[in-house]
């Protein structure tokens, strides 16, 4: 391969606060919606408890990602670290968790880039305001992430205020919808959750802009590239629809301040037409992202919903993503293969995509999520042969350089993840870490850090800068 990639192109790994930490009561840390889902299996796997216990081996984790190479670190900062009850006082024990963390990781050399929410709303506001539904969440997150930047703005110039909002909003468990069965209801909040996300993300670039000068915001996208089942133009136009449903009316939103016209059709028809404020749009109109960060795990396949199909809202249809709006039909992509899990293996997806993105809305991307959930024996000598996960990564990989030929202008890569964390509906059975945690869902083990075959592959993809 030639070389295509940057000199300061920032490759990294990523993690997310939850997944990751453990110590989910300790130093007066407050419960998270992420806690409290875990909790509910931890009969039957491992929960937010101990996780990979990264508070407690931060140091020689960090001292890992050097000896890698990484030359980013994407990870997030719990907001009930820093304030437990999501809009209360401020937990210094917090901060100066972040503080050290972020400091170690100054010390060598690696870019602190911070994603503000990954999943864990603050509990606090859920039984107050029913989480995102209330406006009052999106003054706290602003606040929140206002303390972020003030605390940490010296140090850290790369941020995401939100994880995936185009993948939670639709998972109503993430979103804490959990007793409501009236899909309209559902409907209603989902849309007004959304929503008010969208203004706690513009909120956030906004201060972030005027707080940190040198900063760069954008929000992480979980990328979602639809193929058509077959040729029919209905299936095509199905395909196109579902794209613009899960990805392109928030995309638009985040970097033009406006809901596309199907989208605002789409609410208008439901009836579900979330409260907006005066001010609202000039708040939503000055955020402009300075870059979107792309999850990539799959592509979709989508056909057009024959007559007498019947297809509830949000139902699951056998496939890792779902039929959102009742509007098509998901189906499995009979040309490619899928994980175990479910998810399409498709690396040239992933050229499709990030061209797609770079076309509509000329930002710089980069990688924050990419990788293969699979999972792992560790053998009697200590040892994790993964050539699954090293097969799957570079095909990713060679799938970037192929874009960044096309045109594309990419900033970085980080596979998820760094280490074996707590996947978010499979415990530590599904792992995808370049460092295999030692443990199990069932026995926490001695949660020894061990290097896997796919950590020397990818080291040297980093030593090499990707030849
Ligand atoms: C992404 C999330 O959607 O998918 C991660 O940002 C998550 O938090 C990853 O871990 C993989 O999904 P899962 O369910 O296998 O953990």
């Amino acid at each position: 391969m030639k070389k295509v990639f940057p000199d300061d192109f920032l490759w990294g790994a990523s993690s997310s606060a939850f997944q990751i930490e453990g110590a989910y009561d300790e130093d007066n840390k407050g419960l998270s919606v992420a806690d409290f889902n875990s909790f509910k299996k931890s009969h039957i796997q491992a929960d937010t408890k101990v996780a990979a216990d990264f508070y407690h081996h931060y140091e020689e984790d960090i001292d890992l990602m050097k000896e890698l190479g990484m030359k980013t670190y994407r990870f997030s900062i719990a907001w009930t670290r820093i304030i437990p009850d999501g809009e209360g006082e401020i937990n210094l024990e917090g901060i100066s968790f972040y503080n050290k963390v972020i400091n170690k990781l100054i010390e060598n050399n690696i870019e602190p880039f911070v994603t503000l929410y990954h999943f864990d709303l603050p509990f606090a506001l859920v039984e107050k305001y029913n989480g995102w539904e209330g406006r009052e969440t999106v003054y706290a997150f602003e606040r929140f992430a206002k303390i972020c930047f003030k605390e940490f703005g010296d140090r850290v110039k790369y941020w995401q205020p939100h994880n995936e909002q185009n993948l939670i909003v639709r998972v109503n468990e993430r979103i804490n919808i959990y007793d409501e069965n009236d899909e309209y209801k559902i409907d209603k909040m989902r849309a007004q959750m959304d929503y008010n996300m969208c203004l706690a993300h513009a909120l956030a670039v906004n201060a972030c802009h005027e707080m940190i000068p040198d900063s760069k915001i954008g929000t992480a996208v979980s990328s979602s590239v639809t193929y058509p089942l077959t040729c029919k133009p209905e299936d095509v136009y199905a395909a196109r629809m579902n794209d613009n449903f899960k990805v392109y009316y928030m995309l638009d939103m985040h970097q033009y301040g406006e809901y596309p016209g199907y989208y605002m059709n789409y609410l208008k028809e439901r009836n579900i037409m979330p409260v907006m404020e005066e001010g609202d749009k000039s708040i939503l109109k000055k955020a402009k992202m300075d870059f979107i960060a792309v999850n990539y795990y799959r592509t979709n396949c989508a056909e057009a919903l024959k007559a007498n199909d019947e297809h509830p809202f949000g139902s699951r249809e056998g496939t890792v993503d779902f039929n959102m709006y009742g509007l098509f039909k998901m189906s499995m992509n009979p040309n490619l293969k899928a994980t175990e899990y479910g998810a399409a293996i498709d690396p040239s997806g992933l050229r499709v995509a990030l061209n797609e993105y770079w076309q509509r809305y000329h930002l710089p991307l980069i990688i924050t999520e990419n990788g293969l959930g699979t999972p792992d024996i560790l053998t009697e000598d200590g040892k994790v042969h993964d050539e699954y996960r090293i097969d799957y990564l570079r095909s990713h990989i060679e799938a970037c350089a192929l874009a960044i030929e096309d045109g594309v202008e990419m900033i970085g890569y980080c596979p998820w993840s760094f280490m074996d964390l707590l996947s978010s509906a499979q415990g530590f059975r599904k792992r995808y870490g370049l460092v295999y945690t030692n443990r199990t869902d069932d026995e926490l083990l001695d949660l020894k850090r061990i290097k896997k075959d796919s950590f020397y592959w990818y080291q040297n993809v980093i030593k090499n800068n990707g030849l």
